[in-house]
């Protein structure tokens, strides 16, 4: 049996980069929601280095629409704090989008590169009936929405807020089962989804007989 003792020794302090690194970390502090001119989308935050990084962000698509915001603070100690906040009125299209931040540093070889997705929530914005696949008994529709958090709640009315004939219709949730199919019957069916941020509306123009669907939606 053998072993093997390894040994490493620091070379003069001259030719090692000086310094204390920096403690890198991105956070979103509160959950940007569509509808605020101004949020805190990200922050990237270099604590308690020396001397203070250079701290900056890859933003990609969101180049045209963040402004970056940095705060540099100078501890007892010598060592820096420095935050750079992503600042941007929060939109459905910056939801789970990539930026980087860029952390430089006396410390370190290269550039530390640390990746954070944009996480924006947002009422029902575009809600959608689409008939069930496979569903040959009676008529099945289906509707969805894109929302963040997913809808939570779905509730249908028939031709402008009647009560729903409960012995031919059936509902289930975010469907709605025509169980009779008959003229009478025939009409526009509302969709509404909602989550905590607000409904979405989706419709639906069933004829008897006849696959005629339409949807649309509005906030
Ligand atoms: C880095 O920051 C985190 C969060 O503030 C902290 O929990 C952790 O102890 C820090 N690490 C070092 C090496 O200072
Ligand atoms: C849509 O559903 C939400 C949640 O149940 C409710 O608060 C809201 O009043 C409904 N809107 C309409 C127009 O029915
Ligand atoms: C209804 O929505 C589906 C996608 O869910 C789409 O493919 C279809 O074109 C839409 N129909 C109308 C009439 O807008």
């Amino acid at each position: 049996m053998t072993i093997s003792f390894a040994c490493y020794f620091l070379i003069s302090k001259g030719e090692l980069a000086t310094g204390r690194p920096a403690n890198v970390s991105v956070t979103s502090d509160e959950t940007p929601v569509v509808g605020y001119s101004e949020f805190t989308l990200a922050t990237c935050t270099a604590s308690r280095s020396q001397p203070a990084a250079q701290v900056s962000w890859h933003l990609d698509t969101l180049t045209d629409s963040v402004k970056v915001l940095t705060n540099t603070v100078k501890h007892l100690d010598g060592t820096y704090t420095v935050t750079s906040s992503l600042i941007g009125s929060p939109t459905v299209e910056m939801n789970q989008q990539h930026v980087q931040c860029v952390v430089r540093h006396s410390t370190l070889k290269e550039d530390l590169e640390i990746d954070h997705t944009i996480v924006v929530h947002y009422p029902p914005q575009l809600v959608t009936v689409t008939p069930l696949e496979n569903f040959f008994s009676a008529h099945g529709y289906q509707c969805e929405a894109d929302a963040n958090p997913a809808a939570t709640h779905f509730s249908w009315h028939s031709r402008m807020n009647q009560a729903m004939p409960d012995e031919s219709i059936n509902v289930e949730g975010n469907r709605l089962y025509f169980l009779k199919l008959t003229p009478d019957l025939s009409g526009l069916y509302i969709c509404n989804a909602s989550n905590e941020y607000g409904a979405g509306f989706g419709s639906l123009y069933w004829h008897k007989g006849e696959k005629m669907e339409d949807n649309h939606s509005e906030l």
